[in-house]
């Protein structure tokens, strides 16, 4: 099968590289000339674990190409895949701005030759699939394709593991030829015993925003009870445990922590918000979600204020990772991004270490945080230190060592990675989320 990849951004490029991996024959396509002679030379823009090998080992097999010419990848595909970014919008207003997306549409229709699938992979709207195809239609009378759906359910830092090992597929078409040629693009799946859903092209578009949304509300859901579990003296691990096993409620997704953040949580919950307000609907329960998320980040800034006595002036504060999650340099709505310069703002000083997002994390925080090279540099002369994000470096600290560094052992451990009772047999004064 041949297929052009119009975006490589961290779903193209992922997406692109694993369907070259199935055996097929990918173009990756990106408007930005540097990222396309980096991908040529084996450099991978992001940060995803195995994803560079993966890429290398496809391209010198020539399995996967990279151009910024869609004319060197369209009229040779079977199938298009549009997976350009869909930010927020910069009104501010919550909604989806689909520019990219449209613009890539008539860019690529003038180009189609032959049959083709025409497949929206980015998260858009309900409805943008068939606005896409009517700009094509209306750029191209002549083209002879059918509009697809494909949403995708990575997960950044497992997005390889997530793809060849999915829960299932789902495939938004309309027509026999275009379901065959998905099928067939997945077919190394089938193999594997892959639930594929198909289904109309709204309900695959409607589908991924009601995933994200359901996730969101469900570490939403745990963080209140969290906060609760605080107030009445029980543990938020124990009772997460007990209620996760229950097989209707399941036990992914119950971690409290710092709040969800991350490039699509955020983003889809607004969007979905915003698309339910244009048919005069509601959706309260995510709107909910939203809310206990932005609360949960402030408590988090409470509850270090409270460990440091009252007052973060003049504290130095010693935080441990800050990208949205493990395994990613992603620093996209990290719950960092919120909680340190509040800190900063009363007075804190912060030494910072992430062992990936640093980089990224310097551009988006205030300049007076400090960074350092370790956890341990980063607790030297500390008032506290802040465990943020729960990268496994982070899971076996030398305790006795990160106590002998600090000014005062004070350990608030946002993540839940470490047992109270331990923590204060080694002397630390500790807190977690949702366990007193
Ligand atoms: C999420 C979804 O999990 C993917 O299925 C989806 O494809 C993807 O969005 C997307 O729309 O592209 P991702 O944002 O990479 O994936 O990360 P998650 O692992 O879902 O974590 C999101 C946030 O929730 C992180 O900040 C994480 O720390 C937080 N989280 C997650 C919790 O606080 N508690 C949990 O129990 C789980």
């Amino acid at each position: 099968m041949n297929i052009a990849m119009i975006g490589t951004g961290y779903v193209g490029l992922v997406t692109g590289t694993c369907f070259a991996e199935f055996g097929h024959d990918v173009t990756c396509i990106d408007k930005v000339a540097e990222k396309i002679d980096a991908l040529k030379n084996g450099e991978i823009p992001i940060y995803e674990p195995g994803l560079d090998v993966m890429v290398q080992q496809n391209a010198a097999e020539g399995r996967l190409h990279f151009t910024t010419d869609m004319a060197q990848a369209i009229p040779a595909a079977d199938a298009v895949f549009i997976a350009v970014g869909t930010p927020t919008s910069r009104r501010g207003d919550g909604y989806a701005d689909l520019t990219y997306i449209y613009a890539a549409a008539k860019e690529l229709a003038p180009l189609l030759q032959d049959y083709t699938v025409v497949i929206d992979k980015s998260t858009v709207p309900v409805g943008t699939a068939r606005q896409v195809e009517r700009i094509i239609r209306e750029t191209n009378p002549e083209a002879n394709f059918d509009m697809a759906s494909n949403p995708e359910f990575l997960r950044e830092g497992a997005a390889i593991n997530d793809f060849m090992r999915p829960d299932r597929v789902v495939i938004g078409v309309e027509s026999p030829r275009a379901e065959q040629m998905l099928r067939e693009i997945y077919k190394p799946l089938f193999r594997r015993d892959t639930p594929i859903v198909s289904t109309g092209i709204e309900t695959a578009e409607l589908t991924k925003y009601a995933a994200n949304a359901f996730l969101a509300v469900k570490i939403s859901f745990i963080n209140e009870i969290a906060g609760i579990c605080e107030v009445v003296g029980a543990n938020v691990v124990d009772l997460a445990k007990a209620i996760g096993m229950d097989g209707r409620i399941g036990s992914k997704f119950l971690h409290p922590g710092p709040g969800y953040g991350g490039s699509c949580f955020p983003k889809d919950t607004l969007a979905l918000m915003r698309i339910v307000q244009e048919y005069g609907e509601n959706v309260h329960i995510v709107a909910a979600a939203v809310e206990v998320n932005a609360a949960q980040k402030a408590r988090m800034v409470r509850k270090i204020r409270d460990m440091l006595g009252g007052s973060e002036t003049g504290k130095t504060i010693a935080v441990l990772g800050l990208t949205f999650k493990p395994e990613t340099d992603d620093m996209r709505d990290a719950p960092s991004l919120t909680i340190l310069p509040a800190l900063l703002e009363k007075g804190a000083l912060i030494r910072a270490h992430d062992p990936q997002g640093m980089e990224e994390a310097q551009k988006l925080l205030p300049d007076d945080i400090q960074y350092v090279s370790s956890a341990y540099e980063a607790a030297e002369g500390a008032d506290c230190v802040v465990l943020m994000t729960e990268w496994n470096q982070y899971r076996a600290l030398d305790l006795e060592r990160l106590h002998g560094l600090m000014r005062q052992p004070v350990f608030i451990d946002l993540r839940n990675v470490y047992e109270p009772e331990m923590m204060r047999r080694y002397g630390f004064s500790y807190t977690g989320v949702g366990r007193k």
